[in-house]
C-alpha cells in the first residue's frame, strides 16, 4: 500500500498507466477495486452494470488483435496529425503516444482486465453511460490508491460487435470500458490539465468564474 491515501493526492496523480508489469494482482486487491466501482451512484440505484475480470490470456489476446487493429488504422494515424492538449508539453505528449504504442502492443500482458459493462436492452444512451463511468473512475482511484496502475481505455469498441464476441458477452449487455491492471513500472506522478480559468464559466457562458 503506498503511504499517501489522501483524496486529492489521489484524484491528482491518478492518470494513464499503460506501462504494466505481467506480474499477478491478488484478488483481495481487486476485490476491493470492484467494491469501490459499486459504491458510485447510478441511475435510479438500478445497479445494472457488470464487471467482467479477465485473466484469461487467450481472450485478451483476442480483443489485443482488434485494439491493435484500430490503432493502426484510426487511432495511429490520428495522433501523428494532433497537437498536445492544454497543460501537457509537446515532450509529454510525445512520452504519452509512446505510452498509447507501448500498451497497444501490450493489451493483453496486464495480468488483470475489468470490463465494465450495462445490462440494456436498447442502443446505449448518455443516461447508461452515466451510470457506468463513475464506477469506473472509482475504480481507477482505488488502483491508484493501492499502488496499481490503470487506464480507462474504449478504444476496443471502434469493432465493438468482434471485441465483445471475443469477450463472450451475451445479447443485451454492452462494455463500456476496459481496465488493464497491473503493477506499474514507471512511477506515479501528477495529470496535465488546462487551467480552470479557461473552462469555467459563471452565470453567462463565456463569463470568467470569480472567486471571492
Ligand atoms: C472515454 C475515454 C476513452 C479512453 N480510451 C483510451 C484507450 O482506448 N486507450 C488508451 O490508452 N487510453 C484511453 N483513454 C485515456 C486517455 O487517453 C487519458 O485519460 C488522457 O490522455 C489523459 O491522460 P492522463 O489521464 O494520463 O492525464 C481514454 C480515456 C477516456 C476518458
Amino acid at each position: 500500500m503506498p503511504e499517501n491515501t489522501d483524496l486529492f493526492e489521489i484524484i491528482h496523480n491518478t492518470r494513464a498507466m499503460r506501462r504494466l508489469k505481467p506480474d499477478p494482482v491478488p484478488d483481495a486487491l481487486i476485490r476491493k477495486i470492484l467494491q469501490a466501482g459499486v459504491c458510485a451512484p447510478n441511475g435510479g440505484n438500478t445497479q445494472r452494470w457488470r464487471f467482467l475480470v479477465i485473466k484469461d490470456r487467450a481472450i485478451k489476446k483476442k480483443v489485443q488483435v482488434w485494439y491493435k487493429k484500430a490503432f493502426d488504422e484510426v487511432v495511429g494515424p490520428r495522433y501523428l496529425k494532433s497537437t498536445p492538449p492544454p497543460g501537457v508539453t509537446k515532450d509529454a505528449y510525445v512520452r504519452q503516444h509512446a505510452a498509447v504504442e507501448y500498451l497497444t502492443d501490450h493489451f493483453h500482458e496486464a495480468p488483470v482486465w475489468i470490463v465494465a459493462c450495462i445490462e440494456e436492452a436498447g442502443a446505449p444512451t448518455r443516461w447508461s453511460g452515466a451510470s457506468i463511468y463513475p464506477a469506473v473512475q472509482n475504480m481507477l482511484l482505488a488502483a491508484r490508491a493501492l499502488g496499481l496502475g490503470a487506464t480507462l481505455t474504449t478504444r476496443h469498441l471502434l469493432f465493438e460487435k468482434e471485441t465483445e464476441a471475443a469477450l463472450g458477452l451475451p445479447p443485451g449487455v454492452h462494455s463500456y470500458a476496459i481496465l488493464p491492471i497491473g503493477y506499474p513500472m514507471g512511477k506515479f506522478g501528477p495529470v496535465g490539465r488546462g487551467p480552470l480559468g479557461d473552462i469555467v464559466y459563471q452565470d453567462r457562458w463565456g463569463q470568467p468564474y470569480r472567486e471571492v
